[in-house]
């Protein structure tokens, strides 16, 4: 084989890697560079079908320079989250052999070798859904298979963390903490899993997914904000957050859905209630997240207890947890009774999905 035949190999990998839904909130960071927490954190990991991402790696020898593409559109790789997870990536990166294409990289090889990147939503990006947790789970998964890391998934949910804080949960299925660690160089910040997806399987995710006509403040810097402006926000941290982590630990192991849910709904009204004591305030919710979260409410009263949970991110889409298969099913007939989809409203469509786990699809 000729110099140049002997470049023309190609290595892919594809991975599939899920969203995720906080059910005790990350709000404001101590350590903007390396994305570390002022708090702890608890999630549900969304099932792959409805909201994820698929993301596609590649390296060859004929790569001039490492590039992006985000839903067929290409983007710059020089902004510093994708450097630094490249980075991290690269110096933990082993030796890979295929024998069949004649195909040998050594660690050293993978400082000079170049990536082609290829990331697709199965969800609308602007929807707000967390597209970066997704994203950057995805992209260090991907990575670390084409790379062959030999590194587990606390180091891995450790380097996706400084792409994207919260994409640190998206790297286990089901329900998911991160600690906030108390080290600064990061070494003890990143995820675990708490109980897997099949752990609490009558647990249903609706998603009604709420239009936004203007543009909001990014969750980075709304949360920078917040941080150099809210009261509250400390006293969240300190006090209110490590005692929902434990209520809420505690929730998720027996499957009790009474506490799962007051502790969801607070979670999320005391966020926005951050958010509003920000200057300028943030208002990530809109009239239509008022009203859904209103309607749920009331029917939780009339029950005389929890049927849905909710929770909203920054951004005007509420998440509704409903505590089995038949609320689910109320839940929805009374949502399209009361916010039928329609492309005129602000109500565009309902997602349902389960809990799920991150994927190698080939
Ligand atoms: C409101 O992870 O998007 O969704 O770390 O700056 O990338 P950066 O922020 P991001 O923030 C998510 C905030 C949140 C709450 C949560 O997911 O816990």
């Amino acid at each position: 084989m000729g110099d140049e035949e002997s470049k023309k190999w190609v290595l892919m990998v594809t991975a599939q890697a899920p969203t995720n839904m906080s059910v005790i909130k990350y709000w404001g960071k101590r350590d903007e560079t390396l994305i570390l927490p002022i708090n702890d954190s608890i999630s549900v990991t969304f099932d792959l079908q409805h909201l994820s991402t698929i993301t596609t790696v590649s390296v060859s020898p004929t790569f001039l320079h490492d590039r992006l593409w985000l839903n067929g559109k290409e983007f710059s790789l020089s902004g510093d989250k994708y450097q630094r997870c490249l980075k991290e990536i690269r110096s933990c990166a082993g030796d890979v052999e295929d024998e069949k294409k004649g195909i040998k990289i050594t660690k050293k090889d993978w400082e000079n070798l170049h990536l082609h990147i290829a990331s697709y939503n199965n969800f609308p990006t602007a929807a707000g859904l967390a597209s970066s947790a997704s994203g950057f789970a995805c992209l260090v998964f991907a990575l670390a298979k084409l790379m062959n890391l030999k590194e587990d998934n606390g180091k891995l949910s450790a380097i996706a963390r400084q792409g994207s804080g919260s994409a640190c949960r998206s790297l286990y299925g089901g329900f998911v903490k991160w600690f906030m660690g108390k080290n600064d160089d990061g070494s003890d910040s990143f995820a675990v899993q708490l109980a897997d997806e099949k752990h609490w399987d009558d647990l249903l995710i609706v998603i009604p997914v709420v239009s936004s006509r203007q543009k909001e403040t990014s969750s980075t810097r709304g949360m920078r904000e917040s941080v150099e402006t809210s009261t509250l926000i400390q006293y969240r941290a300190k006090e209110v957050v490590p005692k929902r982590i434990v209520e809420m630990e505690e929730a998720i192991k027996n499957r009790d859905f009474q506490s799962f849910a007051r502790l969801t709904c607070a979670e999320s009204n005391q966020f926005h209630a951050v958010c509003l004591d920000t200057s300028p305030p943030l208002f990530y919710m809109n009239d239509t997240s008022h009203r859904i979260i209103t309607c749920v409410e009331n029917w939780n009263h009339s029950e005389g207890s929890p049927q849905v949970a909710y929770t909203c991110d920054a951004g005007p889409n509420v998440v509704l947890f409903a505590q089995n298969r038949k609320v689910a099913a109320l839940l929805l007939q009374r949502l399209f009774f009361h916010f039928p989809p329609h492309p005129d409203t602000d109500l565009k469509s309902y997602v349902l999905g389960d809990t799920s786990i991150l994927q190698d699809v080939g």
